[in-house]
């Protein structure tokens, strides 16, 4: 009998977004506001206080163009970045230019798949900010993503997680996605830079959903310069059964909040998890 949460060849890639050219050159247009007005508000300061409480050296994983891991270098810790995308790395070594030498010395950045990597340093933090987790869309990638980072932490050492609390009408087939058609200028080029969800496919069986999303770049008259057709898929699972994945993988949350906050857990926001290893 075939099992959903094993056949993983019907899947479009779940990162093809972050292959994109387009999608990696103006992620931060769309994305570097989320931690100011968008769903994970006040992120960057949470992983900040994160590194002053649990210390440093600091792993974080999926790191994307470095939104949270400058900041925290900036500040003083030590801190490996590690994502599947040369293109997100790309954009995260190149704003390296923009730091002093210290901070600079304080980075390093690896291209590493978060389900099956080692490490021979120790970390006493590791952090997998904005929802970055649901892109493992197989229930194993997540377990084994969580036991690769367990066997690189030091004795007692921490891991925060953000994923979403599912709202589970936005989750049932034939839903549409909640995420708006945007438009944001490109200070660069004061090119046009349009962001349309073509598709939304959810998978209720799979707990996961892929959308599509065409990128329009348009210059001062309007023409479209350049284009591309892109997805993402994320997989969505309740608060237990992250509980359920921390005790399997050798953590035990000790906090957990539905913002950045700290406030307790709520229903369709999302699930900020602080675990320690066991
Ligand atoms: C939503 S972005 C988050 C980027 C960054 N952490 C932030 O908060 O802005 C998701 C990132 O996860 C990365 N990613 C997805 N699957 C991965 C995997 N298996 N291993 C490492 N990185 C992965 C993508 O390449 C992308 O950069």
């Amino acid at each position: 009998m075939a099992n959903p949460q094993k056949a993983g060849s019907d899947f479009a890639d779940p990162n093809a977004y972050y292959y994109s050219e387009l999608g990696t050159r103006f992620y931060d247009l769309f994305t570097c506001d989320s931690d100011k007005t968008g769903p994970v508000k006040g992120d960057v300061d949470f992983y900040l206080r994160c590194a002053r409480d649990f210390g440093a050296p600091v792993l974080e994983l999926a790191t994307g163009t470095g939104r949270v891991l400058w900041p925290i270098a900036r500040a003083g810790f030590e801190i490996v970045g590690v994502d599947i995308s040369d293109r997100m790395l790309a954009v995260a070594r190149s704003k390296a230019n923009a730091e002093d030498s210290a901070t600079q010395g304080r980075v390093r950045l690896h291209r590493m798949d978060m389900t099956s990597f080692e490490m021979t340093e120790r970390f006493r933090l590791a952090l997998i900010p904005f929802r970055a987790f649901q892109h493992l869309i197989l229930p194993d990638q997540q377990r084994r993503s969580l036991e690769c980072i367990n066997r690189c932490l030091v004795p007692g050492g921490h891991l925060v997680i953000d994923v979403f609390d599912p709202r589970l009408d936005y989750c049932i087939p034939g839903a549409k996605s909640p995420n708006p058609d945007r438009q944001m200028k490109d200070p660069a080029t004061g090119h046009v830079i349009a962001r349309h969800v073509t598709s939304r496919v959810n998978d209720p069986i799979r707990q996961m959903f892929t959308e599509g999303w065409r990128i329009e770049e348009l210059d001062a008259e309007g023409r479209i310069v350049s284009t591309t057709e892109t997805s993402w898929s994320l997989r969505w699972g309740t608060r237990q059964e992250m509980r359920y994945l921390f005790e399997l993988t050798g953590f035990e949350p000790v906090a957990e909040y539905s913002d950045f906050d700290g406030s307790p857990p709520a229903y369709g926001s999302e699930q900020v998890w602080v675990a320690r290893k066991t």
